[in-house]
Formats: structure tokens, sequence, C-alpha cells
């Protein structure tokens, strides 16, 4: 994924956390305004994502981005593309009104933070930048993995979160989401 522009420049940190202000760093004097090349980094990242888990469409995009309470980690690899850097991946979270079933299948209103997209460039994947930007997310947030509610999970992220976190063993919800047994105990013990 390459763009016509300095994407250290852009995302002066190893991971960038994007909100609805689409900014990651300070404006640089006499430099283009930098929302607008944030804006097609993560368009381009979104049309990726979708693809990889093959999505009719986006889940995620800078205009989505910009009219939600989500946060965006953004990480790049400095050192690749001979010091110009590659953005390596993303994930994409926020917190959802939920009705979820509980292990005796009652209904519970709950708000968690929800794992809502997830990519990390194609070849680029198994080499734990995944798990970098994960536990960079885990650390900002102060959560754990058990604690999260995944928005239709694929193969490859519900195998992430059990070889990563020990997460197996998921409570049957009648929505796309994915919670494992430990969430109603936390969220008991919270309480
Ligand atoms: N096949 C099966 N499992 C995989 C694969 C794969 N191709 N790639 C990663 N994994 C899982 C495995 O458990 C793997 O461990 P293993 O190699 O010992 O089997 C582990 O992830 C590796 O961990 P990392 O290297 O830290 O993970 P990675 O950098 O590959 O990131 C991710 C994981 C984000 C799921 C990545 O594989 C990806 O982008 N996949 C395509 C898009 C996708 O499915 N995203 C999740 C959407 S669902 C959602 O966002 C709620």
């Amino acid at each position: 994924m390459d763009f016509p522009f300095d994407l250290n420049a852009l995302f002066p940190e190893r991971v960038s956390v994007l909100d609805s202000n689409l900014t990651a760093g300070r404006k640089a004097p006499g430099r283009p305004d930098p929302q607008i090349q944030i804006a097609t980094v993560i368009d381009e990242l979104g049309k990726a994502s979708a693809k990889a888990q093959q999505l009719p469409a986006p889940i995620t995009s800078a205009a989505k981005l910009q009219a939600n309470r989500h946060h965006l980690y953004l990480l790049k690899d400095g050192e690749q593309n001979g010091g110009s850097a590659v953005v390596v991946g993303f994930l994409k979270v926020g917190c959802k009104k939920l009705f979820l079933l509980d292990q005796q299948g009652a209904h519970v209103e709950t708000e968690p933070l929800c794992v809502l997209d997830f990519y990390i460039k194609e070849t680029l994947q198994r080499h734990g930048y995944g798990l970098e930007l994960f536990n960079f997310m885990l650390k900002h947030k102060q959560v754990e993995p058990g604690q999260m509610a995944y928005d239709r999970p694929s193969a490859k992220f519900l195998s992430f979160l059990d070889k990563h976190y020990d997460l197996k063993n998921s409570v049957p919800q009648v929505n796309n989401f994915v919670v494992f047994s430990g969430f109603f105990k936390s969220r008991s013990a919270a309480q």
C-alpha cells in the first residue's frame, strides 16, 4: 500500500491513535492539510480490510471515523520502504450498546468496548504486528481482551484471540457479536 506522501511526517509515532478529528500530529507550516492525506490512508485501509474479509463494502472510512466516537489505531513501520515507512495495518474499536445473552440465556444490556475492524497487510500477517497493535490498544483503553465484544470476527481473528489471549469458549449470541465466557464474570465482579 503505497502513498505519494511522507508517511513518517504524517504519522510521527509508530502507533497513531486517530479519532473523529483525523489528526495524528501537529500541522507543519507550509505542508498540505494532513487531514486530507490521513483520510486517504484510512479509506485505502478500509477498502483493503473489506476485501480481506470479503465484505460487500468497507466498514472503515474517514467519513465513518469522523461521524462516530471510535478510536482507530494505525501502525506504521518507519524503517521499511527505504526509510519512508509503510502502513502496516489498523485496529478500530468503539463502545456499542448491545443486548447479549449470558451463559444462562438471559438478556443482559451492556455497552462494552468492541473490536469493529482489524487488518494487517497481507504480506505482513503472522509477523506479530497484529499482537503489537492489539496490546497497544489494551493498554490505551485499560481493558482486558475478555471484557470486550467482537463484531463478526473472522476465522483468522478468532485464531489470533485463542493463540494470544486464550479466548476459546464463546457464549452463543443471536447477533453478530462474539463474547467469551469470562465476559459476564468480569461484569458482575465490576458491579
Ligand atoms: N490464518 C490463520 N490464522 C492466522 C492467519 C492466517 N492467515 N494470520 C494470522 N492468524 C492468527 C493465528 O492465530 C496466528 O498464529 P499462528 O501463526 O501461530 O497460527 C496469529 O494470528 C498471528 O498473530 P499476529 O502475527 O500478531 O497476527 P497478524 O499480524 O497476522 O494480525 C489479523 C491478525 C489482524 C487477524 C490479520 O491476520 C488480518 O488482517 N487478517 C485479515 C483480516 C481479518 O480477518 N481481520 C479481522 C476481521 S474481524 C474484526 O475485525 C472484528
